[in-house]
């Protein structure tokens, strides 16, 4: 048999597989079996490699070259070029925004370089549908590690010793939760996956399931053995098709392998694996209201105590962590736990995966050692902000989270530090805007969507914050008073100390943290009904200068509702009460004598 001298590792995650990855591969097979290279050069379908803004992605191992962008027409061209004569294509390379050099290898991109793959370890490296390459990348070996060299309390206590937080948003230290778990008297225990993942914009969890879902079906069987549970479930989001069906295909590999079910590499312990779905609902990401979900009821949240731990599932104790939380597990039993606790910050070890998202040069999932500043994030791996424009806010921790500033740029990011800075982890959401946000919308927008995802059961979430959202809207039409901003800080610190869930008791801190640090914004939408950033649209006029206006009549041709009045060669003036601000006028202007005031 001839020996395989080279892969091409198409990313087939979401991202890619939504511009036609999967046919990348069918190109590249029958590429390469026109040159009868199809023994030799082996297509592996593999999971997101993070820089999805640039996908589809084809990557080839062992040089490392990272093709960007690449169409099934492309396929050719890389197996005659690349494969064949060992010259890069180079119109497929990643183009550096800043220096515009086209570079091969992702060791060498800004995205890359500052990033530390602990939880996407095998994304982007392996076939996630094929069992055999995650046991090649050392797979399965800390469960079997933990089955025959740990007892269920040394598993424990490593996880301990490793310092992992849970990353689901609350930060809670893993170890802990799963001692709390061991110690539950009583016969049947339950491991609680959650993968909702509801917070906008966040992908990180659906990445893992996708690119490397066996990492998860490990962890839970570890958990399993160091709880005392024989049941797992994964509640995960019915709109993650590709995910479902790749640990659903994980789940019933491992049964067949031997790895869950009954006694487990022969060593008598059993473990099983069933996938529940829920339906998109945010607050069903929130432990006690995914519990009801499982139980067939409504997802609504339950007060706490009594904890998970102690009354979960159907009232049995159940250990419910996050996917990438689960994701560090199996690598934390085979390196260690000092090796883990080697890596981040004093009191937050290991990386944190984001999802970095808005005004930057380079969108993506990045992730990083716990310590990297906010800096390295936007500007190194990000490479910066959008069209030159200036760096305005952060907004960290999804809805939930708040808006930080540039003086908040060089904080090391952990747990501790963004909740000190007034905002928080979250699941991993990182959202840059820039000059031309307006910070009050940016709240209102948050706000939209935690009372949309309100399940209604208390008063304080459910009244106080659609309260909240109509001050919002009424400072950014122009209506706002100077009480308005004192109610405003007021209604929000109620409706944190009084709401029974977390999304009701966070659901104010995009308000507060732009009170805080964009006061200036709110002083000025209120007290001069203007909006610096010009995004509301209420105070927003434009208005024709005279000095410049021509006369040319251009402008009252585009505009929609008749609102410019004129006669030729004379200054022509816009009516306030008639225009929709829809910019049209400014736009066509050829002696830019429209302005937006
Ligand atoms: C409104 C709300 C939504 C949440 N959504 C999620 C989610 O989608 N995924 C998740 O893992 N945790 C979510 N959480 C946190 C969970 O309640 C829980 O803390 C977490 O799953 C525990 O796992 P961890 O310790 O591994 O982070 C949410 C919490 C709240 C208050
Ligand atoms: S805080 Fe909001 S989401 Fe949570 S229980 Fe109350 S109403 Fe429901
Ligand atoms: S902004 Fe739009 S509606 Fe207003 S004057 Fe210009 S073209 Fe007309
Ligand atoms: S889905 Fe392909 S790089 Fe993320």
């Amino acid at each position: 048999m001839p020996e395989i001298k080279m892969h091409l590792l198409v990313c087939c995650g979401t991202g890619c597989i939504s511009s036609q990855s999967d046919r990348i591969v069918e190109s590249l097979k029958t590429a390469l079996k026109n040159r009868n290279l199809q023994d030799e050069v082996k297509v592996v379908l593999s999971g997101c490699f993070g820089f999805c803004e640039k996908g589809p992605i084809v990557k080839v191992a062992p040089d490392n070259t990272f093709y960007v962008q690449v169409r099934p027409e492309d396929a050719q061209e890389i197996v005659d070029e690349h494969v064949l004569k060992g010259r890069k294509v180079h119109r497929l390379l990643y183009v550096d925004p800043k220096t515009e050099e086209h570079i091969a290898d992702s060791k060498h991109m800004g995205f890359y370089k500052k990033q530390m793959r602990i939880a996407l370890r095998n994304c982007g490296f392996i076939d996630p549908e094929n069992i055999n390459e995650y046991i090649a990348q050392g797979g399965y070996q800390a469960l079997g590690k933990a089955l025959s060299e740990m007892t269920p309390k040394d598993v424990v206590e490593e996880m301990k010793k490793s310092g992992l937080r849970g990353r689901g948003g609350g930060g809670f230290p893993t170890g802990l939760k799963w001692d709390f778990a061991a110690k539950q008297r009583g016969g049947t225990k339950y491991v609680i996956c959650n993968a909702d993942e509801g917070d906008p914009g966040a992908f990180m969890d659906r990445s893992i399931l996708e690119g490397d879902p066996h990492s998860v079906v490990e962890a839970m069987a570890i958990c399993g053995y160091a709880i005392g549970a024989q049941k797992g479930m994964v509640y995960i989001r019915a709109e993650y098709p590709l995910a479902v069906k790749r640990l659903r295909k994980a789940i019933d590999d491992a049964r067949a392998t031997g790895l869950l079910g009954e006694d487990i590499l022969g060593t008598g312990f059993s473990f099983d694996i069933e996938l529940r779905y829920g339906a998109g609902a945010f607050v069903c990401g929130e432990e006690t209201a995914l519990i009801r979900s499982l139980e067939g009821e409504r997802g609504e949240p339950t007060s706490k105590p009594p904890f998970p731990a102690e009354k979960g599932f159907w009232g049995k104790p159940s250990n419910v962590n996050n996917v990438e939380t689960f994701a560090n597990v199996p690598v934390i039993l085979t390196k260690g736990a000092d090796w883990f606790a080697s890596i981040g910050t004093e009191k937050s070890k290991g990386t944190k995966v984001f999802a970095l998202a808005g005004k930057v040069n380079n969108v993506g999932l990045v992730e990083v050692p716990m310590g990297t500043t906010l800096r390295e994030v936007i500007f190194d791996i990000g490479g910066g902000i959008r069209d030159g424009k200036k760096f305005k806010a952060v907004q960290t921790g999804g809805p939930s989270g708040g808006c930080l500033t540039s003086k908040h740029l060089d904080t090391p990011i952990d747990f501790d530090n963004l909740i000190a800075a007034g905002s928080m982890m979250g699941s991993g959401g990182m959202i840059v805007l820039d000059e031309d946000n307006c910070m009050v919308s940016v709240a209102k927008f948050y706000l939209e969507f935690t009372v949309d995802e309100s399940c209604g059961k208390c008063t304080p979430c459910r009244v106080g914050n659609k309260r909240l959202h109509e001050i919002l809207e009424k400072i950014t039409q122009g209506h706002g008073t100077e009480e308005d901003l004192t109610l405003l800080r007021s209604l929000a610190q109620t409706i944190k100390d009084t709401s029974l869930c977390g999304l009701g008791q966070t659901a104010p801190n995009p308000v507060l943290s732009t009170l805080d640090n964009f006061w200036d914004e709110y002083e000025a939408h209120v007290r001069e009904k203007r909006c610096p950033s010009g995004k509301c649209k209420a105070l927003l006029s434009f208005v024709i200068d005279p000095e410049k206006c021509k006369g040319c009549t251009l402008c009252t041709r585009v505009c929609p509702v008749g609102a410019i009045t004129g006669k030729v060669r004379e200054p022509h003036l816009i009516d306030q009460e008639t225009c929709i601000k829809c910019g049209a006028c400014a736009s066509t202007c050829k002696f830019d004598a429209i302005v937006k005031k």
